[in-house]
């Protein structure tokens, strides 16, 4: 099989299972504020501008959702940050810690503070 073969057939599975995610669950932004007081705030910040109480503290620090490079990403992206973190950063995946629901309703609460635009 060349790597062609092989490549549309992981983007196939990845944009399927990515469709059916969306699909399922719905995020929930209330309930996602809370996910995201409890478990994000310390270094994301309550403006989600990565200058939470802890933040200041990593060598790495947390990203600014606010800024552009975060919302030119679409919600698959920062989804798999959420689920899988960030290799070789203090942002761990959050799989297996949250449920799926809360990780969609946190999802939905950063698009709600920090809305998704594709242009800039
Ligand atoms: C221990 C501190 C810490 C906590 C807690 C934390 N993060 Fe992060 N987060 C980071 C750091 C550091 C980065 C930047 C990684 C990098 O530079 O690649 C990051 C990156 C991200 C990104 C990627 C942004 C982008 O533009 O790609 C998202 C989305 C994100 N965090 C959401 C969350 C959410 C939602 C929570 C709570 C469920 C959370 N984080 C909890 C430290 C944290």
């Amino acid at each position: 099989m060349n790597i062609r073969v092989i490549l549309s057939a992981l983007v196939l599975v990845m944009g399927c299972s990515s469709w059916v995610a969306a699909q399922a669950l719905r995020g929930n932004p209330q309930a996602g504020q809370a996910v995201y007081e409890k478990n994000c705030l310390r270094c994301h910040g309550d403006k989600l501008d990565g200058n939470g109480p802890e933040g200041q503290y990593l060598i790495v620090r947390p990203a600014n959702l606010q800024a552009m490079a975060s919302r030119s990403k679409t919600d698959w992206e920062l989804l798999i940050t959420i689920s899988h973190g960030a290799a070789f950063t203090p942002m761990h995946g959050f799989r297996g810690k949250l449920t799926d629901q809360q990780v969609m309703d946190v999802l939905s609460y950063v698009r709600m503070m920090a809305p998704f635009d594709p242009l800039s």
